[in-house]
């Protein structure tokens, strides 16, 4: 199961890979998180318009792609990740906008060295296929948050076709599979009563807690950093299920939540690893 590779407390998680340093949710930035030593990451799953599982995050492809500098695409603006099919999604580029945007400042501060930078220009939108195979080369555990599709109830086809690529792939014990649209887990539970699960939350608590992650045996509670109380994390450790908290990028607040046993989903892992120093980022 995904928690017997990580450590019982500690548990540093790259969020969209090493965000702060790559191209969030590209294969570069899931080689940074796993370099800096952090003990998984998590990334998102959407669909292509054919229904392939592909790794990213907006519904819309504007901010993280090069989307809008393509001329044939230009009337099919607001550009719905959706709507593209897997031969158009890799016409684009998924990393020079970071070069551009410089979004945490480690381009100008040169922590992004000058030799990663073509490399950088050369990220693509990975395929769910391409990021299961690295997990499975490389025995990195991943944390797959399923984004909500927006498909009306009952229409949880993604969720078979994801679980049928874990055991396709042999990752299913290298797997969190967690989401926000909870629809999504259940059947995940009722597909497999041994993938690990997360349920994620982010502005209030399902009411009668303990009892609602009992009934989906998920294996952890996943809610914003600004919901998490220390009171309820010791609650669930008692119960067995595991905290892990989103998105923390105060390294202090961080590094007090690592010692209370609570997972923490970061953009910055290679400040938590090692022997880093723990201090305040933006
Ligand atoms: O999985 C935690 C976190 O990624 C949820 O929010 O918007 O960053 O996918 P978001
Ligand atoms: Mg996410």
């Amino acid at each position: 199961m995904f928690f017997d590779h990580l450590p019982e407390t500690g548990f540093v998680c790259g969020h969209r890979g090493a965000r702060s340093i790559a191209p969030e949710n590209t294969l570069l930035a899931l080689e940074k998180a796993r370099d800096c030593g952090a003990h998984a990451w998590e990334t998102d799953v959407r669909v292509s318009r054919e229904g392939e599982p592909i790794i990213f995050h907006d519904d819309t492809l504007e901010r993280t792609t090069d989307v809008a500098s393509h001329s044939h695409f230009k009337d099919r603006r607001p550009w719905h990740t959706e709507r593209f099919t897997v031969a158009e999604l890799r016409e684009l580029d998924a990393g020079s906008w970071f070069l551009e945007t410089d979004p945490y400042c480690t381009v100008a501060s040169g922590e992004v060295e000058e030799e990663e930078k073509d490399r950088i220009r050369g990220q693509k939108i990975p395929l769910l296929g391409e990021i299961l195979s690295f997990t499975a080369r490389h025995r990195f555990p991943v944390n797959l948050e399923l984004k909500d599709l927006g498909t009306p109830p009952g229409d949880t086809l993604v969720v078979d076709r994801v679980l049928a690529m874990l055991e396709e792939t042999g990752t299913m014990d290298l797997v969190l599979l967690s989401s926000f649209r909870h629809e999504y887990l259940r059947r995940a539970r009722s597909l497999s009563s041994t993938l690990a699960l997360g349920v994620l939350v982010e502005k209030k608590h399902p009411p009668d807690l303990i009892h609602y992650l009992k009934d989906l045996s998920a294996a952890a509670y996943h809610p914003s950093v600004q919901l998490l109380d220390l009171e309820l994390v010791h609650e669930l450790r008692r119960v067995g299920v595991r905290v892990n908290c989103w998105t923390v990028n105060d390294m202090t607040r961080a590094g007090e939540l690592l010692q209370a046993g609570v997972g923490v989903i970061t953009d910055w892992p290679q400040r938590l690893t090692g022997t880093t120093v723990y201090r305040s980022y933006p």
